[in-house]
């Protein structure tokens, strides 16, 4: 099993760990170097070491870095991931996903796969997740609004997953859905959106090794508010694409209708690849602000994934195809 059992980890808040003793951690680990082995060299006793394995409270996890996943820069501070988020189940406004997203029960949780593939059925998530091993992977993530983040994201390669079910040759796209329950997600009670959260992925997106399915951050299982148990990290394309707490994953022939496209298509196209060339109707996405620095910084093309991710959109006019 991956993921602990849940309450058999209590932290005290004489535990709760800096985010410096985290990072110099995961330094340690991305050098190469085992967990006790690491923290002994950090000066810090076992005991200590998984106190800081544990830094904010949540659940650890078991995770190999993957220092050709990581980023060198400075990782947004672990309080503005999990309270500054993107989760209309929980109310529109920034804020409100860290207040109410508690409601949300994430055990058990299963996760129906169907369409076009030789293996289909509902699936716990450790089902879905065994038997990989999961890593952690330093991404940008790029947010369509103009803020973005440096996330240190404990998950497994969505394609890993996806070659379990035995795509066939008419899969060209995968559909994934949120879960749909106005008791448990308060918003949906609200039609800011139809409901479920719909988003979607060519096939070779799916299969790329950059798109993971994450089932934690900084080293803990998620919080509600980023998409507990189970959500979807794609980082060369806009925030919104990144599905959150995950209960269907369809392939099909057809180009699945993502929620946001559905609602308003001129402003969000299928693809929504990260590009400072093409503005959004109402901004510009030349510049981006990361949370927690003042200074706007210039915006790459696909989020600066240019070049493990441009080969798949050749020949496509990326103004069209926004
Ligand atoms: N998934 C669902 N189900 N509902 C949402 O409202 N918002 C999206 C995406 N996934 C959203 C979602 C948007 S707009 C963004 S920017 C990211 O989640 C935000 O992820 P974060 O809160 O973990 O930063």
């Amino acid at each position: 099993m991956l993921i602990r059992v849940p309450g058999t980890e209590v932290v005290r808040p004489s535990e709760i760990t800096s985010e410096s003793v985290y990072r110099q951690r995961r330094e340690f680990m991305q050098a190469g170097i085992g967990l006790g082995v690491g923290l002994a060299l950090a000066g810090l006793p076992v005991a200590e070491a998984e106190a800081a394995y544990a830094a904010h409270g949540g659940r650890p996890l078991d995770y190999t870095p993957r220092p050709d996943m990581a980023s060198d820069e400075a990782l947004t501070e672990y309080k503005d991931v999990t309270s500054y988020n993107n989760f209309y189940e929980f109310g529109t406004d920034k804020y409100s996903p860290a207040k109410r997203a508690h409601t949300l029960r994430t055990e058990p949780w299963s996760v129906k796969v169907d369409g076009e593939c030789e293996v289909s059925g509902n699936f716990t998530l450790e089902d879905i997740l065994r038997p990989h091993p999961l890593e952690e992977r330093i991404y940008r993530f790029r947010c369509v609004e103009g803020w973005s983040m440096v996330i240190p994201w404990v998950g497994i390669p969505l394609g890993k997953v996806l070659a379990r079910f035995k795509p066939t040759s008419r899969a060209k796209f995968v559909e994934f859905r949120t879960l749909y329950d106005p008791k448990q997600m308060p918003g949906q009670k609200r039609r800011v959106l139809d409901w479920p959260y719909v988003e979607g992925l060519r096939i070779d997106e799916a299969m790329h090794p950059l798109t993971i399915l994450a089932v934690g951050l900084y080293g803990e299982v998620l919080p509600n508010q980023n998409g507990a148990p189970l959500r979807l990290v794609v980082p060369w394309k806009y925030g919104f694409k990144s599905i959150k707490s995950i209960v269907s994953i369809h392939f099909t022939e057809k180009q699945p209708l993502s929620s946001w496209e559905k609602a308003i298509p001129s402003e969000y196209g299928f693809y929504s690849n990260v590009n400072p060339e093409v503005s959004h109707p109402r901004w510009s996405q030349r510049k981006e602000r990361r949370i927690g620095e003042f200074f706007k910084i210039r915006t790459r093309k696909f989020n600066g994934y240019e070049e493990q991710v441009a080969s798949l959109y050749a020949g496509m006019d990326l103004k069209k195809y926004f």
